[in-house]
């Protein structure tokens, strides 16, 4: 039987950040009740998987069969070719507790530099899972493909943005105005796939 959300439905939002559950709300152009799962007080399990889907499919499981409802889950990060996929699915922990994205950049140019590549191709992954409380579950992901520029350019975005500049354009993420970014960025590429999926 194919799944299907229908409009009005609650979702509960598998994230503690509750930026990423209003970004949720608005690529789900308002179809749906979100609920963030930290509003609901469950608990945040560990991303254990490695993979960007196999990891967005744990969160979106974990929060279904703990609120008995339907569940919506992100995973996403960035990886770089000359580093073999790193930071990958650790991209949030390359930037360490405090969150701190200047040295999780500087990280990937040390990393890349000592190398000695000169490949400096990499790309944005985004895996959306959503999971029924009774078991079935869809995933979707998607990428966008571009090069690193060092020193980082622009302030507009987050994370990794600064150095990421993508194919066809040259600007960075950092510095696009954000609804350039969302035009093509993974996560509207994974939400395109995941409203054809089940709309
Ligand atoms: P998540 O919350 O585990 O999915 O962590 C994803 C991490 O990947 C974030 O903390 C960012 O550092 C990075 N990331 C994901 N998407 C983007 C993006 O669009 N721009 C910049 N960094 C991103």
């Amino acid at each position: 039987m194919p799944l299907i959300l229908k409009a009005g439905t609650t979702l509960v939002a598998a994230t503690h950040n509750p930026g990423k559950a209003k970004e949720l709300v608005a690529l789900l152009d308002g179809r749906f009740e979100i609920l963030a799962a930290g509003s609901l007080g469950l608990p945040e399990p560990d991303e254990t998987e490695s993979t960007f889907t196999g990891n967005a499919l744990l969160k979106a499981r974990h929060a279904a069969r703990q609120s008995g409802q339907i569940a919506i889950a992100d995973d996403s990060g960035l990886s770089v070719a000359a580093l073999e996929g790193s930071p990958g699915i650790f991209s949030a922990r390359w930037a360490g507790p405090s969150k701190d994205f200047a040295a999780a950049m500087n990280k990937v140019e040390e990393r890349i530099i000592e190398t000695g590549s000169q490949d400096r191709s990499a790309w944005f992954t985004s895996a959306l899972a959503v999971a029924w409380p009774d078991g079935p579950a869809v995933v979707v992901e998607g990428r966008v493909d571009g090069q690193l520029v060092f020193p980082g350019r622009g302030d507009r975005g987050f994370g990794y943005d600064p150095i990421f500049v993508p194919e066809g354009y040259s600007l960075t993420f950092g510095e696009m105005d954000p609804a350039g970014k969302d035009a093509i960025s993974h996560r509207a590429r994974a939400f395109e796939k995941l409203k054809a999926a089940l709309f």
